[in-house]
Formats: structure tokens, C-alpha cells, sequence
């Protein structure tokens, strides 16, 4: 079988997203207490390929940080610096070095695709089209490469972030490419964005008459700014997690399900009830935590209840009734207001979004 390499995206396209990855690189968002970038590291490493080149830009330093040389993923790391962000067929450009003559997955490291991808890259392998791309319904295409099939189901045309889109199959960030895609991103200019993209490299692949081939997916996600989809990723991730107590948790706490109390973590006079994950370090005092949890780590929870919400690192929670469908940051601390006066006296960052009952 011919050997395959993969190339992960994980630079910055300089457009942060609201409203946690303001301060940090998108691919490091957590689902279920782990960076989305693992998710798509450890698709790669399932499918059996161990050399992955990772595309770093602005955010290189927390990247590497996080993933290291990957040998604790299975996989060996070799990072490629974009300078600036110049697109994803760029990104195929400047790795022209390290991808060789090799077949390759491209994957860009905010994509979550549930299930893996060990399927696709043997499918792939199997029948060496000279690409396959993945598409997924979503309900606003136009944030995204919009693909139009014709009656066969072959792929006609691609457009990127279309104003007008010719259906609801937006392009996957996970592509299947031969080395036939190096002539293609050498071929096209710069689009009204001042990016080479992908996207048009593969209509170029399309319009010289090579065979280009879609899978539709279903269980896709990316973070868009979406809450309530960030959430709904957490607790399908949540079902599966690996149960287990690393932390401590005392005689008067009680652990229901699904559970995992992370190394380092504290549970006391408390009732857990899973799915749900709580991260290293963190306390647990007095509180009850619900289903789909996740607590990231070093955070104290104290005399209060949350239930199907994200709650990331470093932040504290006293003293407050049910908290519930709730993403909160870092370094966050929520509180009771004091009885009087009756106020509510918030200190939020741009783009916060609060409910208040009252
Ligand atoms: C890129 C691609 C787009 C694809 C999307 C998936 O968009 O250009 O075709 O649908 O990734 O994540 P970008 O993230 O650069 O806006």
C-alpha cells in the first residue's frame, strides 16, 4: 500500500472566535477536558499514519506547548512555520519539502469529525482517486466551501464561502490528496480574500478532468461561536469517555455513571452525576455536578450546582444555585450578589452573553 503522510492545519487565520478562543489558538478549544487538535491528531494516528507535518502560525508556541513531538499521540511531529496566514493551499506549498511524492490527509485542526477517519484513508488508499474531499450538511453554508453535486453524485463545482450557495454540503476540513494536488495549488491565484485556497485548487483538479470524489459525513463539527453546538459536542463526547477515579473523593461524596475525576482532582461532600469529567487539580466542594459536564483544570466549585455545561480552567464557581447550558472561560469567577441593595453587578468581556432570572 503506498505510504501516506498528513498535514494538519493549526496556524492562526487572525479572526478570533467568540467567545473563549479570544485569548488562545482555536485548535486548542476542549471537548470533554481535551484540545479539539488531539481529536483530529489521534483520527490521523487510528488510521495508521505516523508522520504528520503541523502548520503553525502565530500561535506556534502553545501548539507545540500541547503537542510536543507527538510521541505520546503515536505519531512523529514535524512542524512547518507559515509566516503569515495565506491559506490552506498556501499551507500545501510551503510543505511541499516535508510531504515529498506521498499521498496525504490534510486535516485542519479545529474540524472535529465524529468517528474518525480511519474508514476514509482506507477507502482512499484502496482506490487512489486524485483527491476526496468530505462534505456535511450545514444550515448556513455560507461560511464555508459549498460543494454542487450533479445527478451521479459526482462532484461539479466548489465554491468558497459562497454569498449565494447552490446547496447545504459545505466542505469538511479534512482532505484526501495524491501528489496531483502540488501542480493545482501552484496553478491558482489569490482569492478577493488575499488567500490561495484549497477550494479553488481542487475546482483546478476538477476542470483538468481528474477524479475527485465526495463523501458526505454526518457528526461534524467546528467551532463557530456557537454555544449551544459547543456544548452538544461536549455531551456526545461525553458518552464515551473512559470512566475512572485518578483524583480523591471522600466517604460522603457520591459518583454516579459515567464519571471521570481527573489525577490531582478533589471531590468532597459532593454528588456527582455523569457523564461528566472533572479535570486535574480541581476541587469539587459541597456541590452537586449533572450530567455532560466538564470541569477543566484547576477550578473550585464550591456550595453550588452545574449541570450540562463547560466550565475551563482556572475559574471558580461559590456559592451559586443551578447553573445550567452555561459555557464559562477562564479565569472566571462567579459569585452571589450581595442581598443588598438587589443588584446585579456584572464585569463581562466583549461579546459576553448573559441570562439573568430576575
Ligand atoms: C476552510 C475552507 C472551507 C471549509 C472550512 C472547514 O475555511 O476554506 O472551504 O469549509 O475550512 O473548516 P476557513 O476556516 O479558512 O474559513
Amino acid at each position: 500500500m503506498p505510504r501516506m503522510k498528513a498535514l494538519v492545519l493549526s496556524g492562526g487565520s487572525g479572526t478570533r472566535l467568540r467567545p473563549i478562543t479570544h485569548t488562545s489558538a482555536k485548535q486548542l478549544v476542549p471537548v470533554a477536558n481535551k484540545p479539539v487538535l488531539f481529536y483530529g491528531l489521534e483520527a490521523i494516528a487510528e488510521a495508521g499514519i505516523t508522520d504528520v507535518g503541523i502548520v503553525v502560525g502565530d500561535t506556534a508556541d502553545e501548539i507545540r506547548q500541547a503537542v510536543g513531538d507527538g510521541s505520546k499521540l503515536g505519531i512523529d511531529v514535524t512542524y512547518i512555520p507559515q509566516d503569515q496566514p495565506l491559506g490552506l493551499a498556501h499551507a500545501v506549498l510551503i510543505a511541499r519539502e516535508f510531504l515529498g511524492d506521498d499521498d496525504f490527509v490534510m486535516y485542519l485542526g479545529d474540524n472535529f469529525v465524529v468517528g474518525g477517519i480511519t474508514g476514509l484513508v482506507d477507502a482512499f488508499r484502496a482506490e487512489r482517486p486524485d483527491a476526496q474531499i468530505l462534505l456535511t450538511r450545514v444550515p448556513d453554508p455560507t461560511s464555508f466551501g459549498v460543494a454542487e453535486l450533479d445527478a451521479h453524485g459526482r462532484v461539479r463545482s466548489l465554491e468558497e464561502k459562497p454569498r449565494h450557495p447552490k446547496s447545504d454540503l459545505a466542505l469538511v476540513g479534512v482532505y484526501l490528496f495524491t501528489p496531483a494536488v502540488h501542480e493545482a495549488v501552484r496553478a491558482i491565484e489569490p482569492s478577493w480574500r488575499g488567500e490561495l485556497e484549497i477550494t479553488h485548487a481542487i475546482q483546478w483538479l476538477i476542470d483538468q478532468g481528474k477524479d475527485v470524489r465526495s463523501t458526505t459525513v454526518c457528526g461534524y463539527w467546528k467551532d463557530t461561536g456557537n454555544v449551544s453546538d459547543m456544548l452538544e459536542v461536549n455531551r456526545s463526547v461525553l458518552e464515551t469517555l473512559r470512566p475512572g477515579v485518578e483524583g480523591t473523593v471522600d466517604e460522603s461524596s457520591e459518583i454516579i455513571g459515567r464519571v471521570r475525576i481527573e489525577a490531582g482532582a478533589e471531590v468532597r461532600g459532593s454528588r456527582i452525576v455523569g457523564p461528566a469529567v472533572i479535570g486535574p487539580g480541581s476541587v469539587i466542594r459541597d456541590s452537586y455536578i449533572g450530567p455532560f459536564t466538564s470541569i477543566s483544570e484547576d477550578c473550585r466549585i464550591e456550595d453550588s450546582e452545574v449541570e450540562y455545561s463547560i466550565v475551563l480552567r482556572e475559574s471558580s464557581i461559590t456559592g451559586v444555585r443551578r447553573i445550567e447550558t452555561s459555557l464559562i472561560g477562564r479565569n472566571v469567577q462567579v459569585t452571589p450578589a450581595p442581598r443588598n441593595p438587589a443588584t446585579h453587578r456584572l464585569v463581562l468581556g466583549d461579546h459576553s452573553k448573559v441570562q439573568i432570572s430576575s
